[in-house]
């Protein structure tokens, strides 16, 4: 149980002792200023409102039951204002958490899919893929922490139209001696060479229609080509994801195609069941649940007239699929906020057809833009989408200058330098995106992410490495030091209070699926520590045994969340850059 569940309890069962119905909540929260103690219970107010009775008599109550309740554990306990309780702990209590963890939370742990990045293999992996590849990446990994059974779902575009024009493009040029991993070395250019092809001449053209059909029908021929492009294409990718860091590996890959033989029986079922029906040729679900302010039901189509399915069909199939054969708990959809309205209609269709039961959680996680400094879609110079592989060139470039910079007088080695900046670069343009809400656009820049100042990857990391060199100095082993925690000052107080928060935190994290509230955690977190080291030294002289020892647990418990936070996100540290 956190922290601050234990806190609720005792005020719960405080609240029990005066009278208060168990459906009031004892609202306890951090204090935002240490006059006002380390926490509040701010329930008594409404719990009055609900019994018509003087919130501040009634808050007098809970404090004397508190009182009883916390015995020993608070030193003050005291009625502000309207009817606030203003709780501080007794320092003992604080330090006492570090070595005995409070017990992890009984829950029930979860099978969680999540859906991410889930680029269109036809094209290079660009920087629209970023966010849905990093946010989607940091998320599983925090729900993996807490004990949930996490399946990695990377729903990649294989199937679309554009398949017939690029296999036969892929025919023309391995029948001319090339060899399919160098023709497909440059995705971006091969594209652009199929649709000049596609454009020019009619027969191609002709030639790439009738493919698309052959390959939906599985001619050998045209599959083998196809299965040849799409192996590389996912080899390409899974080298971006190890470069980024994010834990995507091939296995992850469950591509549209792999639905394409059960979307005759989706749309088969949902006409029979009088939930899709015929439209001028298609067929169509009219969801009344997403009906216009005129009233006319959202239309979904799910057959073109003519037959082919769609998107949304191969959706239905990947929901049936998670439900009946993953037997998911939670469905979580990292993809972009221009698709809300499809992923809508997909989640009321499936479950009005049964194919995902009442108790799964389905739930689309939007995202905006990443923009440049112009405030329009981040895009190249000229105009042209960005390469991910050119984004992170460019990232381990600046850092590696910055790096050497900072490093000018260091004894630190090539190699080790090399790996600082491989961190540091890729480390701040993922911090950059997960630390921004996530529902909002943001403005992409270098010079920011890059900064040792403020709320970037390199402070946190920094601030890790400066923990770090304090056990250098002191010749201790940071992994395996153990010490009282004995809290005297203020900024020690503040300091353990917040990390005695971190479980508190990640549990907010697994359930509103938000990184940036675990970069803000972690900032504070960093900035705690700084106030704390400045008042608190910990290898001066004159510091007693006792002092020394509680701090060095602190700076301790302070590198170690760290370390995990900042590996949650994704993101490595090092012990020295
Ligand atoms: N390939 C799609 C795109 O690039 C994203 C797929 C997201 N996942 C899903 N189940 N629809 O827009």
């Amino acid at each position: 149980m956190s922290f601050k569940h234990q806190l609720e309890l005792a005020v719960r069962r405080a609240m029990d002792s005066a009278e208060i119905p168990a459906d009031c909540a004892p609202m306890v929260v951090r204090s935002n200023r240490p006059e006002f103690g380390d926490f509040q219970a701010n329930g008594a107010m409404a719990a009055a409102k609900q019994l018509k009775t003087n919130p501040r008599q009634l808050a007098e109550r809970i404090c004397q039951a508190l009182a009883e309740q916390l015995g020993e554990r608070a030193d003050k306990l005291e009625v502000a204002g309207p009817g606030f309780i203003n709780i501080t702990l007794n320092g003992a209590y604080i330090g006492a958490q570090f070595a005995a963890p409070a017990a992890a939370t009984q829950r029930n742990a979860q099978t969680v899919v999540v859906d991410y990045s889930a680029p269109n293999l036809a094209k290079q992996m660009h920087v629209g893929h970023l966010r849905s590849t990093i946010i989607g990446d940091a998320i599983a990994r925090v729900l993996m922490h807490r004990g949930d059974t996490v399946i990695r779902q990377n729903h990649v575009g294989d199937w679309g139209t554009q398949f017939g024009m690029l296999i036969a493009e892929l025919e023309e040029q391995l029948g001319s001696g090339e060899r399919a991993e160098l023709a497909l070395a440059d995705l971006e250019q091969f594209y652009q060479a199929a649709k000049l092809h596609f454009d020019a001449d009619p027969a191609f053209a002709d030639k790439a229609r009738a493919y698309v059909v052959k390959l939906q029908g599985g001619d050998s021929h045209c599959r083998q080509l196809w299965q040849q492009f799409i192996d590389i294409s996912i080899a390409h990718n899974v080298a971006l994801y190890r470069q980024l860091g994010v834990l995507l590996t091939a296995a992850d890959t469950m591509p549209e195609s792999a639905y394409n033989d059960q979307l005759g029986d989706v749309v088969a079922t949902l006409v029979n069941d009088g939930i899709a029906v015929e439209d001028a040729g298609a067929k169509v679900v009219f969801i009344d649940e997403l009906a216009d302010k005129n009233g006319n039901p959202s239309p979904m189509i799910i057959e073109k007239s003519g037959g082919g399915y769609l998107y949304a069909t191969t959706d239905l199939a990947a929901a049936r699929y998670r439900q009946q054969t993953l037997r998911a708990d939670r469905v979580l959809y990292f993809i972009d906020a221009r698709q809300s309205l499809h992923m809508k209609q997909v989640f009321a269709t499936a479950r009005r057809a049964g194919f995902v039961e009442p108790s799964m959680q389905l739930e689309h996680l939007p995202f905006g833009t990443m923009m440049g400094a112009d405030g329009k879609p981040f895009k190249t110079r000229s105009g042209g989408t960005v390469k991910l592989a050119d984004l992170l060139s460019e990232a381990i470039e600046r850092a590696t200058a910055l790096v050497a910079e900072k490093n000018r007088d260091s004894d630190i080695g090539a190699d080790e330098l090399a790996e600082i900046a491989r961190k540091v670069g890729i480390g701040a343009v993922k911090y950059a995106d997960l630390s921004k809400t996530r529902t909002n656009d943001y403005i992409f820049d270098w010079d920011s992410m890059l900064s040792f100042e403020g709320n970037t990857a390199p402070y946190l990391q920094y601030a890790y490495t400066r923990i770090v060199s304090i056990f250098r100095r002191a010749g201790l082993a940071i992994d395996s030091f153990a010490g009282a925690v004995a809290i005297e000052l203020p900024q020690e107080r503040a300091l353990a209070l917040h990390l005695l928060g971190f479980e508190e935190l990640l549990e907010q994290v697994a359930r509103d699926c938000y990184p940036h509230l675990l970069c803000n955690y972690l900032y504070e977190l960093a900035s705690l520590f700084m106030s704390f080291y400045e008042a608190a030294p910990i290898l001066k002289e004159g510091v007693t045994a006792i002092s020394k020892e509680s701090r060095l647990a602190l700076a301790m418990q302070s590198a170690k969340t760290l370390a995990l936070g900042l590996e949650l996100l994704g993101i490595d540290t090092m012990d020295r850059m």
